[in-house]
């Protein structure tokens, strides 16, 4: 099973991918986490990367073009992956047609978490990261039990450089401008499921589950 999770900053695709991987064995392709962890890094990809995230802008096709070809030639995608934040522009979906048609495979379902935009503020600025497992918490919606820490292993909660007004605008920019035409080129091809990613955390998973279920069976 191929799955795709697609939605605004802060929808909830990080936080549904984890849930969904721990139900399902799938391989978590999640481009933003591959980018901060080579920002991180200092790779050559991370140098490019580092501005336009900061600024909350998208990182260029080529690049994205590359760090994807590189994990799908990893033996582990053949169990099945979700991909999360990726495609994120029209040409990242055409071009990831090519590259599964070579590797003779397909996405099943694009998950589409929908969500206002003024729900997204307080997620956004509310959230915060383990660095150590990646663990995703939110000061108002889902907050740790000791304020800071990680609960799963204790290490001193982060917040991402990106998590401010000023670069979720630019963010949510590129979102209609870039990233709605991707839904709309998965709608052509029929395997979109809206989800109302407005609900509670464990809502919005259940209406995922059961579309999951019906792909399943
Ligand atoms: P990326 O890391 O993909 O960021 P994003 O798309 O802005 O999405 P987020 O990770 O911010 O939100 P999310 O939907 O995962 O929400 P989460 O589950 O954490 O990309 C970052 C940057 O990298 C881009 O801006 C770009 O520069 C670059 N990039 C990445 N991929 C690229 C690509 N393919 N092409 C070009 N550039 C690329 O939840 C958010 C918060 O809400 C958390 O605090 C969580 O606890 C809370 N929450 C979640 N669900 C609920 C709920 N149901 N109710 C209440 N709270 C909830
Ligand atoms: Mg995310």
């Amino acid at each position: 099973m191929n799955l795709l999770i697609i939605g605004a900053p802060g929808a909830g695709k990080g936080t549904m991918s984890e849930l969904i991987l721990n139900r399902y064995e799938l391989v978590h392709v999640s481009t933003g986490d591959m980018l901060r962890a080579a920002v991180k890094n200092g790779t050559p990809v991370g140098l490019k990367a580092q501005g336009y995230m900061n600024r909350g802008e998208l990182v260029p096709d080529e690049v994205i073009h590359d760090i994807i070809v590189e994990r799908l030639s990893q033996d582990d995608v053949d169990a099945g992956f979700l991909f999360d934040g990726y495609p994120r522009t029209e040409n990242q979906a055409v071009d990831l047609d090519e590259i599964l048609k070579e590797l003779d495979k397909k996405i099943d379902m694009v998950i589409n978490l929908n969500i206002a935009e003024e729900e997204l503020i307080k997620r956004i600025t509310g959230r915060r990261l383990c660095p150590a497992c990646g663990e995703i918490y939110n000061i108002y919606f889902n907050p740790p039990k000791e304020e800071g820490k990680c609960d799963k292993c204790g290490a001193d909660l982060i917040q991402r450089k990106d998590d401010n007004l000023e670069s979720l605008e630019v963010r949510l920019s590129e979102y209609h401008k870039n990233t709605q035409p991707v839904i709309e080129y998965y709608e052509k091809k029929d395997i979109v499921r809206h989800i109302d990613a407005a609900q509670a955390i464990e809502k919005v998973f259940e209406d995922i589950s059961k579309e999951l279920e019906g792909l399943c069976r």
